[in-house]
């Protein structure tokens, strides 16, 4: 995720850029820069770092002009450098561009061919380049866009600036976001609407496969047959700081909406549905050494640790491959068998935990290859990795862990099911069958946000009480902890998650009327067994609120029934946090704690 901005209007433009790039800075700050047409000539201004690297060069070396584009960037494809920030420039044209074009190796090889030179290591620069060479060959701006448009797949949101069409912006749009403000004789383009609202509240919003040319009186909208398309404005009537969170409350709510998005720009570019096969993208091993691979252990801390427990059922029962989790804590102070045979994956979101990352060190010595799922591009962990799968969640801003989560579970899948394919555990039909259940997984996450009310209903009724326990069985019952830690986290209520199982054990004597008690029961090969676990709370006064995907079959005498979207066996974790995450967020507004930045808690924990 990044934030693109642009300005066509009579006042300086790099001004105006620059402050609206700080309110989009929640969308990416790992490098930042700026294009301005200044006196008949393309300036670009780029920086590595928070964008107040970018500010003090401006500083240094100004740039005077009415007309623009910025980005602040949070790097997918090259790491964060100043090379790799945008714009992108390719002779007279400059673009900046949030989203991912998943056929740029394809067009980059193209172009290479053609003699084109690359400065960068971005899906991006492709896009400038081709634009350009459409315009060298005689192409009008706009047209060149639109033909480029036609070669690109992937996502994204694209403006354009070029140096011998010094009045206006080209934008094009698909699956990213975009937005245009009108001002007085001047207009306004950006990510989000956080970045207009010092300007305008007057907004509107391009559609996939629209394309607009922004001029400072107004601007044209374009769809894909190159038909103008009317266009209304929304009065925005958002504060700042709610509109920085897209008019949600509160990030943590923003977060879990934006799962569906989430996961398929992690899966998105990675997988053949029709050889069945996945895109290990991240990994720089060939397939012999992948072959040989003994045993993976998989190492994280908190929810990322959760992620390490599904996953290990994943890569056991699709890849065929023994694993093994443990806490960064713990693995750093024990003595694993690990030799050069074996795979250390480290799990994490920000790539900066410090007992995830002294893993590395215990690995390297004894040979072993080192892989890690991480989210931030080029952390620490990214960096000390011999290969990175990376989450593209984009910046996870609330400190419980949501979207970072079901990102992590979602790369899991797909390194699971790729192994499988290489070492022959999932064949061609089973791949294309894996692969069919992720492609329609944002879907059904769509519809597991839809219980998002009897969420909030169901927190209210039981905010009160002190304690409780989150049950389910083989892969949900990680699902279980982490809806455990959720509640914890934000609400400060003792929970507790539990294989269902493992319940008569213990925890049974903490069960009365006072215990809420969410059992995960979704219909797979644990049904009955967990059918009689529930029935055990259930004779004991427990308070049963089950999560299934079969409603037809549970007694009156569960207090609530809620039920989620069908899916596969080895999605349905993803799709049963959906309501722990909703149901841990409106516990927490209902008791008026502080749900971004609960207490006692740092959103990376890079010291022991
Ligand atoms: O950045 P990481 O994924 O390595 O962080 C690991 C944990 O600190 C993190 O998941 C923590 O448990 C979150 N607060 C969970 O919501």
């Amino acid at each position: 995720m990044c934030g693109i901005v642009g300005y066509v209007g009579g006042r300086e433009a790099a001004p105006i850029i620059l402050a609206s790039l700080k309110k989009l800075e929640y969308r990416g700050y790992d490098s930042a820069g700026i294009a301005v047409l200044s006196h008949g000539k393309l300036a670009v201004c780029r920086s590595e770092g928070k964008l107040e690297n970018l500010e003090l060069a401006l500083r240094q070396k100004p740039i005077s002009g009415t007309i623009g584009i910025g980005h602040t960037r949070w790097a997918t494809h090259g790491r964060p450098s100043e090379l790799n920030a945008h714009p992108h420039r390719a002779g007279e044209v400059v673009v900046v561009h949030n989203g991912i074009i998943e056929n740029y190796l394809d067009l980059k090889e193209e172009l290479l061919g053609r003699g084109v030179k690359f400065d960068s290591e971005t899906d991006t620069e492709v896009v400038a380049h081709l634009v350009n060479e459409k315009i060298n060959k005689g192409a009008e701006f706009l047209a060149a866009v639109q033909k480029t448009l036609k070669e690109i797949d992937g996502s994204y949101a694209l403006v354009f600036l070029n140096q011998s069409d010094p009045k206006r912006l080209i934008l094009a749009k698909n699956s990213t976001p975009i937005v245009i403000g009108c001002g007085d004789g001047e207009t306004f383009v950006a990510s989000d609407i956080p970045a207009l609202l010092d300007y305008t509240r007057k907004v509107t919003f391009l559609e996939d496969g629209e394309v607009a040319e922004v001029r400072a009186d107004g601007f044209r909208v374009l769809d894909r047959k190159g038909k103008a398309v009317q266009r209304s404005f929304k009065e925005i009537a958002w504060d700042a700081v709610a509109a920085q969170k897209g008019g949600y409350r509160h990030f943590m709510l923003k977060e879990i909406h934006e799962q569906p998005r989430a996961i398929t720009d992690t899966f998105r570019g990675r997988i053949s549905p029709k050889n069945g096969d996945v895109l290990l993208d991240g990994l720089p091993f060939g397939p012999a050494e992948l072959r040989e691979i003994d045993k993976i252990h998989l190492v994280a801390c908190g929810t990322a640790w959760h992620a390490a427990l599904v996953g290990k059922f994943m890569l056991e029962e699709i890849a065929q491959i023994p694993a093994e989790v443990d806490y960064g804590s713990e693995f750093r102070y024990r003595f694993p068998l690990l030799g050069s045979r074996s795979l250390l994956l480290l799990i994490s979101q920000s790539g900066e935990t410090a007992d995830t990352l002294a893993g590395v060190n215990l690995a390297r010595s004894k040979g072993s290859r080192i892989v890690s799922i991480c989210n931030v591009v080029d952390s620490s962990l990214a960096r000390k990795s011999d290969g990175v799968l990376y989450t593209h969640a984009g910046p996870e801003i609330s400190v419980a862990s949501t979207k970072a989560f079901t990102t992590q579970l979602t790369a899991l899948f797909l390194l699971a099911v790729g192994l499988g394919r290489l070492r022959g555990s999932v064949n061609v039909s089973e791949g294309r069958r894996f692969l069919r259940e992720l492609i329609h997984l944002p879907k059904k996450i769509e519809e597991a946000l839809k219980l998002e009310n009897d969420f909030d209903q169901l927190a209210r009724e039981l905010k009160g009480a002190a304690n409780f326990l989150y049950l389910g069985r083989g892969l949900n019952y990680p699902i279980a902890q982490e809806g455990a830690l959720k509640l914890k986290e934000i609400s400060y209520i003792h929970a507790e998650g539990y294989p269902a199982g493992e319940m008569k054990h213990g925890p049974i004597a903490l069960i009365d009327e006072t215990m809420p008690v969410l059992v995960l029961v979704p219909k797979d090969r644990y049904f009955q067994k967990t059918m009689g676990n529930l029935k055990e709370v259930e004779s004991r006064g427990g308070k049963t609120i089950v999560l299934t995907d079969e409603p037809g079959t549970f007694a009156a005498s569960a207090f609530r029934v809620l039920t989620v979207p069908k899916t596969s066996h080895y999605l349905m974790p993803i799709v049963l946090t959906i309501p722990l995450q909703l149901f841990a967020y409106y516990v927490a507004v209902h008791r008026g704690t502080d749900v971004d930045q609960p207490r006692n808690l740092a959103k990376s924990v890079t010291v022991e």
